[in-house]
């Protein structure tokens, strides 16, 4: 089901200080929220987990889970800004949760797992998970018609491991509009199956549809010029550092993280694509 072990790596395992060159410095790999012309990715990224955390409705005591962690801004962040005394992250990527782990943050523990598969007593008081739904269903499986079932399992997954009361901030990529052009088709065929192998970003829709009758949307946010400013700014970043990658990964890397960026900064643009934030609050009784 979406995106396996292997796809993941193919992701994510390129290399830690790869992503690091031209991610912010807490390497959030997902979408930033910017209040202002001037704000710094840094100080939008930030606000992004802000957001999420308030979506979320986290406090101190609370025991947060984050659903996909990457290489762990959030749960830093958790344990740092929000005083969180335990937050638990669970990822398919080796490279990530070795990252996570090795930094030792108080209270934050990292698990390498499919959250699909992860068998746990633990509960938890409150749930983020930032761009991670996007590697739940294949295109093939969309194809076949099961994405809202597969989504569901994936809400119905994430309240099993929640006490009454809990909250969940939830942020995916959506997919919209279908380039009519050759060019652009050939680039989001290029971002889905080289990129990201595996998974495919969600319909709205299927999203709203699939909470039920485990959540119940309090808020949806779109932010789809944010994640075109953050893309523009990760790829200015990483062509900066264009002679380093090409030395150091080959210019296969290079020219494939720069035909990505391009195409996310142009399907943001063209409404191909958008992002959505998520206050969903756990339906009990
Ligand atoms: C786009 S990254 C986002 C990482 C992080 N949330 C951030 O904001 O930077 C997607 C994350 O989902 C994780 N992931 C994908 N499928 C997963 C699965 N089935 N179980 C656990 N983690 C998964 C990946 O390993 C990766 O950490």
């Amino acid at each position: 089901m979406g995106s396996n072990k292997d796809e993941v790596q193919v992701s994510y395992d390129v290399s830690n200080e790869f992503f690091r060159l031209w991610l912010d410095e807490r390497m959030n790999y997902t979408c930033a929220v910017f209040e202002s012309e001037n704000q710094s990715l840094e100080a939008a990224q930030l606000n992004k987990l802000a957001i999420l955390s308030d979506f979320a409705k986290v406090t101190p005591e609370k025991r947060v889970l984050d659903i996909g962690c990457g290489w762990g801004a959030c749960l830093e962040y958790l344990a740092s800004a929000r005083s969180v005394k335990e937050a638990v992250g669970v990822t398919l990527s080796s490279a990530q949760a070795a990252e996570v782990n090795a930094r030792k943050i108080p209270g934050v523990r990292c698990v390498e797992s499919d959250f699909m598969k992860w068998e746990t007593e633990e509960k938890f008081d409150a749930l983020i998970s930032i761009c991670m739904l996007d590697h739940l269903c294949s295109p093939a499986e969309a194809r076949q018609g099961k994405a809202i079932d597969i989504y569901r399992a994936y809400f119905k997954k994430c309240w099993e491991m929640t006490n009454p009361g809990a909250w969940f901030g939830l942020q995916t990529i959506l997919r919209n509009r279908v380039p009519r052009n050759k060019k652009d088709l050939e680039d989001i065929y290029f971002c889905t199956h080289v990129i990201f192998p595996g998974g495919l970003n969600p319909r709205l829709e299927d999203i709203l549809q699939a909470v039920n009758p485990y959540w119940e949307v309090i808020t949806v946010k779109q932010r789809r010029r944010d994640y075109q400013r953050t893309t523009a700014e990760w790829l200015r970043r990483m062509r900066a550092h264009e002679a380093n990658i090409r030395k150091t990964w080959g210019d296969q890397v290079f020219d494939d993280y720069d035909r990505y960026l391009s195409t996310c900064v142009r399907a943001f643009e063209a409404f191909y694509s958008s992002l959505a934030q998520y206050e969903l609050r756990r339906l009990d009784g």
